[in-house]
């Protein structure tokens, strides 16, 4: 589970992944902090304690940096930037039950897009999982010896990864 680099000037158009989701009666936005306890409690429940802290932090940066899928009151799916660390996309994650109706380029396209926005130019995916996913539906490469990512390295919880005691995606497991 490598870094991967993203072209942030040469992402594929927001506004249709955004039009799909609407025919579907989804919406893909900015958090509120105010909603911030609904989906950190959502986040909990349907991935790790590691992705609620980070989306915390997203909640706290001014305008956050956690983009949140709902269908009505429903949470379908979440992703962050610059949380883990300044210019890093993730973490991302959509309801099981939804995956594969185009949420999740949804939300990854929303934040890669406001992190260009914000002046970058080129973005890292952290720690990325679905390897084949971002270079298919965003063009991410990966970033030669970057795996296990050292840009985590020393992270509570982590050491049996550094030291090959347990696989990457431990991490990321999920519930
Ligand atoms: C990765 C994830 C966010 C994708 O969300 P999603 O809503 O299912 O993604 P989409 O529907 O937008 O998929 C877009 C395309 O990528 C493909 N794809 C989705 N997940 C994939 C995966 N894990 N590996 C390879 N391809 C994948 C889809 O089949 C789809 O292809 P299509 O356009 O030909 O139909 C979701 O699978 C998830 O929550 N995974 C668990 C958490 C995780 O691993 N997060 C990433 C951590 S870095």
């Amino acid at each position: 589970m490598p870094d991967m680099l993203v072209k942030l000037y040469d992402l594929p158009e927001l506004e249709p992944a955004l039009a799909r989701q609407r025919t579907m009666g989804i919406t893909i936005r900015r958090g509120m902090a105010p909603e911030k306890h609904l989906a950190l409690e959502w986040i909990g429940q349907h991935f790790s304690e590691y992705w609620v802290s980070e989306a915390e932090v997203g909640f706290a940066a001014r305008p956050p940096t956690i983009f949140l899928a709902h269908r009505g009151e429903q949470i379908l799916g979440f992703a962050c930037y610059d949380t883990a660390h300044k210019n890093f996309f993730g973490p991302t994650g959509v309801d099981k039950a939804e995956r594969g109706c185009g949420i999740g380029t949804a939300l990854l396209m929303a934040a890669l897009h406001a992190m260009r926005q914000a002046g970058y130019m080129y973005g890292i995916i952290g720690w990325a999982g679905p390897v084949e996913y971002y270079e298919k539906v965003v063009g991410a490469e990966v970033i030669p010896r970057s795996e296990p990512p050292d840009s985590y390295r020393g992270m509570l919880g982590t050491h049996a990864i550094f030291t090959g005691g347990a696989p990457a995606d431990s991490f990321l497991e999920t519930h």
